[in-house]
């Protein structure tokens, strides 16, 4: 069987990269490719701004914590440059993202590769719990804001129990994913009967929510803001 990989990965951590040569191996790109970058704050940063100013609407991207470095998984959109992003769009590629890092785990773990196993769960682990934190902290609060929910009642708060729910199959995964005598499976299942239903209902209601009420330029600012929220 195929194991599903994470994608090529540009390890420039340790590295001060000039920006032409990173803008250059995304340029490189095809609609719907994904590379990866590891690279030092300091220069994720200024590459991810320059990003943002000179190839505006181009790219996804996704920073993630990784040591002290910072991992960005990077994919060209199929659009033209300048081109506005939508919340629907951005973070039902994210969702997907993710998913690819679970099923890849769960494939090595199946071929008795576990040492790949646990490095996709982590994957998996670490975009799963930044998704939730920019969900949690940029996206919720912007659509109870526009929408006029509060946050302790409507779709917003069920959305958050359903996060601490994810969260707690997530660090029982962890330590499962790697241990050929656990029952993984089951924990798995667990795993799924929540998170699935949950993307479903956001990319269902919540995104096109967002999408409508937020005003103006609005999507494409929170998404602007999404894809420079890193965790620590
Ligand atoms: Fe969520
Ligand atoms: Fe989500």
């Amino acid at each position: 069987m195929m194991i599903p990989s994470a994608p090529p990965t540009h390890d420039l951590a340790g590295t001060t990269p000039r920006p032409a040569d990173v803008l250059a191996l995304v340029d490189a790109l095809a609609a719907g490719e994904t590379l990866t970058l590891r690279l030092d704050l300091a220069s994720a940063r200024a590459i991810l701004a320059t990003l943002t100013a000179e190839r505006k609407g181009l790219f996804e991207w996704s920073p993630e914590s990784d040591g002290d470095a910072l991992r960005v998984d990077v994919t060209r959109r199929d659009a033209t440059p300048g081109s506005k992003r939508g919340v629907f769009e951005a973070l039902s590629w994210d969702h997907d993202r993710i998913d690819a890092f679970e099923l890849g785990a769960f494939a090595a773990r199946a071929a008795g590769d576990l040492e790949t196993a646990r490095a996709l769960f982590e994957r998996f682990e670490v975009g799963l719990f930044r998704h939730i934190g920019f969900e949690e902290d940029l996206l919720f609060p912007a659509i109870e804001s526009a929408a006029g929910f509060p946050p302790h009642a409507g779709p917003t708060a069920v959305m958050r129990a359903e996060h601490v729910e994810i969260r707690a199959a997530v660090r029982l995964l962890h330590d499962a994913i790697g241990d050929p005598s656990a029952d993984a499976e089951s924990l798995r299942g667990r795993l799924h009967a929540t998170l699935g239903p949950h993307n479903e209902k956001e990319e269902r209601i919540l995104y096109p929510m967002a999408d409508r009420a937020l005003p103006g330029a609005g999507p494409d600012e929170l998404v602007a803001a999404i894809q420079a929220y890193e965790t620590s």
